[in-house]
């Protein structure tokens, strides 16, 4: 089911004539992993991910709902063949890419690749800028799950186009609807996930609903703490357009990257994990730390991403608490569960105490509530709950009626 929000546009969009994406997939967001962090275009390979799918089953990955072997840029070779078809390079997928697909399908996982809106790729493979049928074509054919599109060498004022154009013609909307009607088009043959990586141009939250199952709502996540803080803070204004069938894309989970700490580790992804997040594994599993592990198989904060109301968190402000700052990470967060609230403490910019009166949550009310804290495992009844918390930590309480 879509959210009634999906459903209106989906049908004034019939009435004019227009279809909307609406395939039936994508009603959580997506978790999985994405070639890109790991070592760019040298991960986008058969071998990497042929091992990774093996790694979500031993490390007991694939269990607990990560789906998506997702290849990011570099897969094909620089030039189309003399037909105008994507060649995946035979370096890197020496048995093509279905024979790749379809080992990862007898496994129960899904595989994804990457394309681009413009003339190239960001780092200058083919683009799909007039190939869009072809290419979906190719990729069902393929028995391809995902496709994260981006925007780089799209219609420019200058010429030749630049990677990324400051005088754009048209607009990303404008260049990410061919392809979003081409996999309508195709949406008999093979359902595709549309991700939509534009960086959040053209305020893609407003209406990326209507044209893909995700949306990255921001530049890229660089794997610092400075990039957490950026792309955290800013989902707290957009939590509304999240639902089902299409949420906000905070980026790749940078975790176990030697620019954050342990503790930021676990901000990074609770937060993620609450605004609903797409949670995609940007980091090399035979290299993963056991901290970095328990993380992302943290059960509990997994649930509450993939919780069938599908509806982000996003900042509140108790009685007394200061006003949230721009750019900075807001301590108080919550959202509607199916079966409850969660609520979010963030030490973003200080360590100390954090303490939450549940009659002040959105959607609690005065009473008396069971919580079970997600990272320490404490559980409690009573009013309201109180934490310690190191500067940068997070504590993830999920509360129900007592
Ligand atoms: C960027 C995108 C990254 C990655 C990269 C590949 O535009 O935001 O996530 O896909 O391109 O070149």
């Amino acid at each position: 089911m879509r959210s009634w929000k999906a459903s209106l546009v989906s049908a004034v969009l019939v009435s004019q004539g227009t279809s909307a994406l609406n395939n039936g997939i994508g009603l959580k967001p997506h978790m999985g992993w994405s070639s890109w962090n790991v070592a760019q275009c040298n991960a986008a390979s058969a071998s990497y991910a042929l091992d990774t799918a093996n790694k979500f089953i031993s490390l007991g990955l694939k269990d607990l709902g990560y789906e998506y072997i997702n290849i990011d840029d570099c897969w094909s070779t620089k030039s189309r063949d003399s037909s105008g078809k994507l060649v995946p390079d035979p370096a890197k997928w020496p048995n093509g890419i279905k024979a790749v697909t379809d080992k990862i399908h007898d496994m129960g996982l899904k595989f994804g690749l990457y394309g681009c809106a413009g003339q190239k790729t960001c780092a200058g493979y083919p683009g799909s800028e007039g190939h869009e049928a072809s290419d979906v074509a190719q990729l069902a054919s393929w028995g391809v799950d995902f496709w994260k599109y981006d925007n780089c060498y799209t219609p420019c004022q200058q010429n030749p186009r630049p990677q990324t154009c400051n005088s754009p013609t048209g607009s990303t909307k404008t260049w990410y609807a061919p392809m979003r009607d081409a996999i309508i088009g195709a949406q008999n043959t093979r359902k595709i996930n549309f991700n939509l990586c534009n960086w959040g141009r053209d305020q893609v939250w407003t209406w990326g609903a209507d044209y893909g199952h995700s949306w990255r709502m921001s530049v890229d996540n660089w794997g610092d703490w400075a990039s957490v803080e950026r792309i955290g803070s800013a989902a707290a204004g957009i939590a509304n357009y999240s639902a089902p069938g299409g949420f906000n894309d905070l980026d790749m989970l940078y975790l176990g990257s030697a620019k954050i700490s342990a503790t930021e580790e676990k901000l990074h992804f609770g937060l993620w994990a609450i605004t609903k997040s797409p949670l995609v594994l940007g980091l090399d599993l035979n290299k993963i730390s056991a901290n970095t592990l328990s993380i992302i198989r943290n059960k509990g904060l997994i649930d509450i991403n993939q919780d069938p109301l599908g509806k982000a968190a996003t900042t509140f402000r108790p009685p007394g608490a200061a006003a949230p700052v721009n750019g900075k990470i807001y301590p108080y967060w919550a959202g509607p569960l199916s079966d409850g609230v969660v609520v979010g403490l963030c030490a973003g910019t200080s360590a100390g105490t954090y303490s939450v009166n549940f009659k002040d949550v959105p959607g609690l009310g005065a009473g008396s509530y069971t919580w079970k804290e997600m990272y320490t495992g404490q559980t409690g009844n009573g009013t309201s709950v109180s934490f310690n918390i190191d500067l940068h930590d997070m504590r993830v309480v999920k509360v129900t009626k007592a």
